[in-house]
């Protein structure tokens, strides 16, 4: 796991990047039950992601090899900032976050984190905040590490 570690790299998405993206999307998406996405969903998201205009964005976590240079993506993390009435700066949201299982347990999911909270300060939305299922006590024990529980419930209207 040391290994992994040393050779990470995280950087935002560009366009050569999409079919790693969707790669790791596919599986990060097979972890759910029933998602309900729409058709479409993996271009809409990399389109925004490389869309100047929109404050969505990804970035990829590579493996490199230290002896051939090949960077292999291995995990990935979509955030967006948005307005709050609550504060004066817009807050960050951490929309989703996987590592490939062969890779886990070997700090890629913290550097995920790290990652937006270095960009999240760099914007000046330091505020950056996400939720997860109640049962899913792997990504869990990362997030006691670098992040604090808040008593919030979330609901949604129904049928959406
Ligand atoms: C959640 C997820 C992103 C974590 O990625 P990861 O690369 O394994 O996480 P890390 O290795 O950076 O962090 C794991 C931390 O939790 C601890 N941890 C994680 N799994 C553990 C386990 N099975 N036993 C003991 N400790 C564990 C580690 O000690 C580590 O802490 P450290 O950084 O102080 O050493 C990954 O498991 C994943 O992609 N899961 C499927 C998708 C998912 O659930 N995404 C989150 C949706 S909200």
């Amino acid at each position: 796991m040391t290994e992994v570690k040393k050779n990470i790299i995280v950087r935002y998405v560009q366009e050569k990047d999409r079919d790693d993206w969707v790669r790791l999307w596919k599986k990060f998406i097979a972890t759910y039950e029933d998602p309900k996405l729409p058709d479409g969903i993996e271009k809409a998201n990399f389109d925004r992601f490389i869309d100047p205009e929109v404050k969505m964005w990804s970035a990829l976590a590579f493996l490199r090899d230290e002896i051939t240079g090949i960077e292999k993506a291995i995990g990935f993390t979509d955030f967006f900032t948005h307005p709050s009435t609550w504060q004066i700066q817009d807050k960050t949201y951490l929309n989703d976050l996987f590592v490939d299982d062969e890779f886990r347990v070997g700090g890629v999911g913290r550097k995920l984190i790290e990652f937006v909270y270095s960009e999240a300060d760099k914007m000046g939305t330091p505020a950056v905040y996400w939720n997860t299922d109640h049962f899913n006590h792997r990504a869990q024990l990362l997030y006691t590490k670098v992040a604090s529980l808040t008593h919030k419930r979330i609901y949604k209207r129904d049928g959406y």
